[in-house]
């Protein structure tokens, strides 16, 4: 690893390095803002993977975490994609490790699996369709109402789709350590406050929460709700990255992050804040850490990825 020269301007020095290595900056819209600022596209789990399969660029550069920028090099194998810190994972994809999925597989050998895009090649590898928050409920349409269906890894989001396709899912119990933390108690106590505030939640959250919310969507169906809607105040209750965007785009409203119980700041998520500047800048100055996969597994993981892309 390089030591940064303080007297430089990172902004300045990651766009020279952009052009220089023809790269694309691809962004989740939990990144911190200036991460945001800074990248070429920003995006919700579905767009960056579309993004990913489109671009011309010669390197691509993803801020989010790990099984995104995994997709993406599935997506592009003779790419260079490089993630500005390899750690950041993710609670869900940790939730439902391969060898357990297999056996989950096994035990329902009739059931067709459809895996949210939140889990490792390994698991998207053992997947039939890989979807996202923003294509689910049309992917689970699609299939025929006599097949069973195995959802995994978030209940959350699985309990959610039950309820909006009547499908009569079995679903694998993992959960995002971020969307969990929302206490119901509090955002109440925000609506009694701001009675005219619209709840807005993302399908991750616990069911106590979506009860209570006026919208639910994928991060960029929040943020288009927020830019059509007429309200004043939002209770936003996903990763606090996506106020950014949505500060940018309709300034002249309020909107309240949803509160965890404890004053701890839980709705920001470890994962996805491990990338920095510097971190963006040392990855693009050092070609490093890049995603690397076994050649086997990226055409295993490939197959449902682009099922999902052909159904959404
Ligand atoms: P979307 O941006 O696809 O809504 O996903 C949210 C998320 O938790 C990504 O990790
Ligand atoms: Fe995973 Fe939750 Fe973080 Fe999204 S917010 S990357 S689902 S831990």
């Amino acid at each position: 690893m390089l030591n940064i020269d303080a007297e430089i301007s990172l902004e300045e020095e990651i766009l020279k390095l952009k052009k220089e290595l023809n790269a694309v900056i691809l962004a989740h819209y939990y990144q911190e803002s200036e991460i945001q600022d800074i990248a070429d596209f920003i995006g919700d789990s579905l767009e960056l993977s579309r993004k990913a399969k489109s671009t011309q660029a010669d390197v691509i550069v993803f801020a989010g975490v790990h099984f995104m920028a995994e997709t993406a090099k599935i997506l592009n194998p003779e790419k260079l994609v490089l993630l500005p810190d390899l750690q950041a994972g993710c609670s869900l994809a940790d939730s439902c490790p391969a060898p357990l999925f297999k056996s989950f597989r096994e035990k329902h050998p009739d059931h067709i699996a459809i895996t949210y895009i939140n889990c490792s090649a390994e698991v998207k590898a053992l997947s039939d369709i890989i979807c996202t928050s923003s294509n689910a409920e049309k992917i689970i349409n699609q299939i025929p109402p006599e097949k069973p269906i195995l959802f995994s890894p978030d209940r959350n989001l699985g309990r959610y789709l039950i309820k909006k396709t009547g499908r009569d899912m079995l679903l694998w119990q993992g959960a995002c350590i971020v969307h969990e933390t929302f206490s119901e108690r509090k955002i109440i106590q925000l609506k009694v406050k701001y009675p005219e505030a619209k709840i807005i939640a993302h399908p991750e959250c616990e069911e106590v929460v979506l009860r209570h919310a006026d919208y639910i969507g994928s991060t960029s169906k929040l943020l288009k709700y927020v830019q059509e809607d007429s309200a004043k105040t939002y209770i936003v209750a996903t990763e606090t990255g996506i106020i950014h965007q949505m500060q940018k785009s309709a300034p002249e409203k309020l909107y309240i992050p949803a509160p965890p119980e404890t004053s701890c700041s839980c709705n920001d998520c470890p994962h996805m804040k491990r990338n920095t500047m510097e971190k963006l800048y040392l990855c693009m100055k050092n070609k490093y850490p890049k995603l690397t996969m076994d050649e086997p597994l990226r055409l295993r993981a490939l197959k449902p990825i682009e099922r999902m892309l052909e159904m959404s």
